[in-house]
């Protein structure tokens, strides 16, 4: 487990509705061994409790600026030196506001620029203030001043509409966050300068306007080892089908839906590529046929004829010059079995037997296990964390990567 004993980080919570994942985000992150202090705006006390806050950082929680006992010692200068890293989660409209302009009349915008720790927020908000030109400039300013940030994520949200503004969910900001960190305390040169390319996500196969076929896949192993890849000196292209999940730093993201667009993605960069390793849960079939109209309820039944949908992963293989291969096996039963079968039935270079039965793993899951299967070796990861898990199977995919080089 890759952990993170030095990292200070600030969160601050301001009035969003999210604020109510914070006390998750903030065990997240400690179970990870981070040391986090939080500070709230007055509105998000009325969102989440100051107290529950302190109990699960363990910490005294800051609240108020013009604190006559904190500020003896300085208290928000303090604040502002202690960071290694300010995230504000959620971060409200207003608040973007606020430190876009550069204001200073509450702890956290006060601390804020007097900090010279990076600053990362997560935006949650209804869909409509998030796309208001207002919030869209301030975006943009804050992102010109090389702040990061995460989300929004797309979906339903506590207002009851649909659309971006929700925020990204607390494992992954966590995620997110400890994972820069590696990038800063251990960036490694394991795959310095090799073009990588990872599918990500499921497909989306429609039937019609509203409808279609999809699975349960996250996104988070794909991601996981993009991030990974990137962090090992690789430059990285993922392709991902639609998922919740910001794109790891340094990443080039090519966003597609249905498998027909990800071959064709995966396809336009094959050549550049030598290490490919296909991670999406690419739908096997697609409707025939896809509808302009949403199709009107009529009969008690009804059916949908499917076609076979093109194979990514053995397209990759079949390619003059491909690139070392790595594929999936999501399977539920007689994994090895069928997870060397496909390894030679697609001519790839290795699979990771992946056991989706209903087990602490796989999909939507911050953990994983697999089990590594190449011509002549089996390697078992154990169950871990998919970040910690990705930089394993980066280190056995650069040992046999290299192997199929000095071949040539
Ligand atoms: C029930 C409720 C939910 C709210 N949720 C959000 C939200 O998710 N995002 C947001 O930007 N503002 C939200 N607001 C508005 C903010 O609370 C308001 O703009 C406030 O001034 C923000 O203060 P702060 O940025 O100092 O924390 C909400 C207000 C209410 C009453």
């Amino acid at each position: 487990m890759v952990m993170h004993k030095n990292k200070r980080i600030l969160i601050g919570v301001t009035g969003g509705i999210a604020a109510y994942k914070v006390p998750h985000l903030v065990r997240q992150l400690k179970e990870r061994g981070a040391e986090v202090r939080v500070v709230m705006s007055g509105s998000a006390q009325e969102f989440v409790t100051p107290m529950t806050l302190q109990a699960v950082s363990g910490l005294p929680v800051s609240l108020n600026l013009l604190d006559v006992e904190a500020e003896s010692g300085m208290g928000h200068i303090e604040l502002a030196r202690w960071a290694d890293v300010v995230l504000v989660a959620p971060a409200t409209a207003n608040f973007m506001a606020k430190i876009a302009s550069g204001f200073a009349d509450d702890l956290l915008s006060t601390l804020i620029l007097a900090t010279e720790a990076p600053l990362i927020i997560a935006p949650a908000m209804n869909q409509q203030m998030w796309q208001h030109p207002a919030t869209q400039e301030n975006l943009s300013i804050l992102e010109s001043r090389g702040v990061k940030v995460l989300g929004p994520a797309d979906g339903l949200q506590a207002c009851g509409e649909i659309g971006p503004g929700r925020m990204v969910e607390p494992e992954i900001i966590a995620q997110t966050i400890l994972s820069q960190n590696t990038e800063d305390e251990s960036h490694c040169d394991l795959l310095s300068g090799v073009n990588v390319v990872v599918t990500a996500g499921p497909t989306w196969e429609a039937i019609d306007p509203v409808r279609g076929i999809t699975n349960h896949s996250s996104g988070k192993m794909g991601y996981a080892l993009a991030a990974a890849a990137r962090h090992s000196g690789a430059n990285v292209t993922l392709v991902s089908g639609p998922v919740h999940l910001p794109t790891p730093s340094g990443v080039n993201k090519i966003a597609v839906s249905s498998a027909k667009q990800m071959l064709e993605a995966v396809l336009g960069c094959v050549s550049d590529t030598e290490i490919f390793i296909g991670v999406a849960a690419v739908a096997d079939y697609r409707p025939v046929q896809t509808r302009d109209q949403k199709i009107k309820k009529s009969g008690d039944t009804m059916s949908i004829e499917l076609v076979k949908n093109p194979d990514i992963l053995a397209s990759v293989a079949a390619c003059p010059e491909k690139p070392f291969t790595v594929g999936f096996a999501a399977e539920t039963e007689n994994i090895l079995e069928h997870a060397r079968k496909k390894r030679i039935a697609k001519s790839v270079d290795m699979i990771a037997a992946n056991n989706v039965a209903g087990r602490e793993g796989a999909f939507g899951n911050q953990k994983n296990a697999v089990t590594l299967i190449t011509k002549d070796a089996e390697i078992e990861i154990a169950l871990m964390d998919k970040y910690d898990l990705a930089m394993e199977m980066i280190r056995c995919i650069k040992q046999e990567y290299e192997k199929t080089r000095l071949l040539v």
